[in-house]
């Protein structure tokens, strides 16, 4: 299946037409010949809360969005308010590469009555560059006040689309609100993605993935099923991006942007990739999801 930029007011009418949560999805990617160094592969998940046009009409923060975007290979935005589509093509005019696509299917859980306060679209991948060939992103924005139950009922869509596709290499990814009150420790022995050992967490529960310097809460996670999946991770890149040190912005730019930082970790490159210098690297391969609750309002 291709999707392409010119697809995208399509593929939101669809999804409108499939009622609430508004799930945008947009992949692309581009070929870029002879990098001169070969990186992992790097998937990104920032929660960007409510991403409007008015905020998209700031520059200097879009500027800063698509430098965090740019260094990944697929991107989960979170929180993207786009009911007609403008943000994205603002992000995507700043980001300005050509796209193609990767994405191989996609499957949309829901249950009746919803389990999820925003059903998760579950995205499955094929990446010739890297390790691991097929692989499946699930993107996950609880809502807090049921964090824990929607955490636990993560292993049903586990189940769902391992079979779906046959494949169990599976990563959830988003902001799971995994921290502070809405996550305690005791709430862990209820929830299957912990208590079956096939789950590795890469975001621990002391990482601080909010903003603010009163908050130490590690609501936005990465988590992996299997063992070849986590073999074909580089080790400890799972991590927040902290990109208001690396771009030198002040607090105050960085909370501009969300009151979450961004999440990343990368996977191995294959063995084809390390070998050939004259090989088409795919980057970037952007991934947009709105994600929010609040989108149907104003449809
Ligand atoms: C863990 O994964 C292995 C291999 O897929 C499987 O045989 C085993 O049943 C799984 N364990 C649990 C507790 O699900």
């Amino acid at each position: 299946m291709t999707v392409s930029c010119s697809d995208i007011s399509s593929a939101m009418r669809w999804r409108s037409s499939c009622g609430p949560p508004l799930l945008l999805l947009l992949s692309f990617l581009t070929l870029l010949v002879g990098r001169e160094t070969v990186s992992g592969f790097r998937i990104c998940s920032y929660n960007v809360e409510k991403l409007n046009i008015d905020k998209a009409s700031n520059y200097r923060l879009v500027q800063t969005l698509s430098r965090v975007v740019y260094r990944c290979d697929i991107c989960l935005l979170q929180d993207v308010v786009d009911p007609d589509g403008r943000v994205v093509k603002k992000l995507l005019s700043a980001i300005n590469r050509k796209e193609t696509v990767t994405m191989m299917d996609q499957h949309q859980y829901e249950t009746t009555p919803p389990t999820f306060a925003r059903g998760p679209l579950a995205v499955q991948f094929k990446s010739r560059t890297t390790m691991m060939k097929d692989f499946i992103l699930v993107p996950v924005h609880t809502d807090p006040l049921k964090a824990v139950q929607e955490i636990d009922n993560l292993y049903n869509v586990f189940q769902e689309v391992s079979e779906k596709w046959d494949n169990e290499n599976v990563m959830f990814l988003g902001d799971f609100q995994a921290g502070c009150a809405y996550m305690t420790r005791p709430n862990k022995k209820k929830i299957r993605l912990f208590t079956n050992l096939n789950f590795t967490w890469l975001i621990g529960d002391k990482v601080d993935t909010t903003v603010s310097e009163e908050t130490t809460c590690a609501y936005d996670r990465i988590v992996v099923h299997g063992k070849s999946f986590l073999k074909a991770i580089i080790p400890m890149s799972a991590m927040v991006y902290d990109f208001g040190k690396e771009l030198k912005l002040s607090m105050s730019k960085v909370r501009d942007m969300s009151d979450h930082y961004p999440l990343e970790v990368e996977l191995k490159s294959s063995a084809l990739v390390k070998s050939s210098a004259l090989l088409l690297k795919a980057t970037p391969l952007l991934i947009l999801l709105c994600a929010s609750a609040f989108v149907h309002f104003f449809l």
